[in-house]
């Protein structure tokens, strides 16, 4: 039988056209007597813009867009797809899933289509199991998309947060390969430190009780985030047999300038073999290293046979990594 990989065929993402900058965040916070200042957000973030969705714009509105255009740079119509698969901790609903409502938007059915929750590793996540159902044979063409409406979930009377986080989403079609593509994948989850990036209201009854915007224990998941991005890369280097001397790209998690260059250079690679978009997306959680993809590989930078190491972090607390060879 010939070996099954899976190998990424097309990337594709989306913005909401409504662009924030500092300035009109400091402007937004003012307006509640909160201060911030562009130069807070630059320094300790890297963070100098993000997009918000308009209201009634929802996580499978925005997915829809990356995902076409992700179809189209592969060559491949959404009845091709086999499977679906959107990372999101902002779903349009309770149920059902925002993967059968973008299913919907294509216009095709039939096909398995679920949600991935696991926060800033969900892209990641989703891409390590849309690769274990192709090299099991149970799939052939799928869709694997990040999107995600944090605005909705944000605190404006919280300053540590609300700069952080914006609003996208980010495609790949990821499909059976008689040759690599995905080199090796490695996802790690640790509950036990649930409570420092959270979202704590519950779900009962299908209304959300308690609290409902995003809370964050900034400093401890800078100090997690340090640590297991660059575990998690050596990691999967190791399975794959590759070195840090093999990558020609670390797209990892956009959260913050800070933790990415920090990876970057305990992984002893050129700061300009980092791709970050942090600056103009700000954190865009499941969405986030998709869109930094697309860019990458739209502007040319990426470019078929480079090896990329995606990596995620985030709430849960999960982290992951996925090697490949473009
Ligand atoms: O997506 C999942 C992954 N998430 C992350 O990776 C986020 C990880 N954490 C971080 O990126 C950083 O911890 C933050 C950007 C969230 C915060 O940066 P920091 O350097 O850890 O700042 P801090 O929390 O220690 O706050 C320093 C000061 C505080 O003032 P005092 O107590 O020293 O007087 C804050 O009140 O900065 C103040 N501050 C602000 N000032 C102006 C916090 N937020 C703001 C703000 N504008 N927006």
């Amino acid at each position: 039988m010939t070996p099954r990989h899976s190998r990424i065929t097309g990337t594709g993402s989306h913005l909401p056209p409504r662009r924030l900058s500092n300035a009109d965040m400091v402007t937004l916070l003012a307006g509640r007597g909160i201060e911030t200042s562009d130069d807070w957000i630059v320094e300790r973030t890297g963070i100098r813009a993000r997009h918000f969705a308009d209201d009634g714009v929802s996580a499978s509105d925005l997915a829809l867009p990356a995902a076409r255009r992700a179809l189209e740079a592969a060559g491949r119509r959404a009845e091709d797809v086999d499977l679906i698969v959107v990372a999101t901790s902002t779903p349009d609903m309770v149920f059902p899933s925002t993967a059968c409502l973008l299913q919907a938007k294509l216009g095709v059915h039939g096909c398995p289509a679920f949600d991935v929750q696991a926060v800033c590793s969900g892209f990641v996540y989703g891409l390590a199991v849309a690769d274990a159902m192709i090299r099991a044979g149970s799939a052939r063409c799928a869709l694997v998309i990040g999107t995600e409406v944090f605005s909705r979930i944000l605190d404006f009377d919280d300053r540590t947060t609300c700069v952080l986080f914006g609003d996208g989403a980010g495609a790949v079609v990821l499909e059976a390969s008689a040759t690599p593509g995905i080199l090796a994948c490695e996802l790690h989850a640790d509950g036990r430190h649930a409570g420092i990036l959270c979202t704590p209201g519950t779900v009962s009854g299908g209304r959300v009780l308690g609290d409902p915007v995003l809370k964050m224990d900034g400093q401890a998941v800078f100090r997690l985030a340090v640590g297991v991005l660059e575990s998690a890369a050596r990691s999967v280097l190791g399975k794959a047999g590759r070195t840090e001397a093999d990558l020609d790209w670390l797209i990892p998690h956009q959260a913050n300038i800070r933790i990415m260059q920090g990876t970057a250079r305990k992984l002893k690679l050129p700061l300009d073999k980092l791709v970050a978009t942090v600056d103009e997306h700000g954190n865009t959680s499941a969405a986030s290293v998709p869109l930094a993809l697309d860019v990458a590989v739209r502007d040319g930078r990426v470019r078929p046979g480079d090896t990329v190491m995606l990596e995620g972090v985030g709430g849960g607390f999960t982290w992951g990594a996925v090697l490949l060879d473009f």
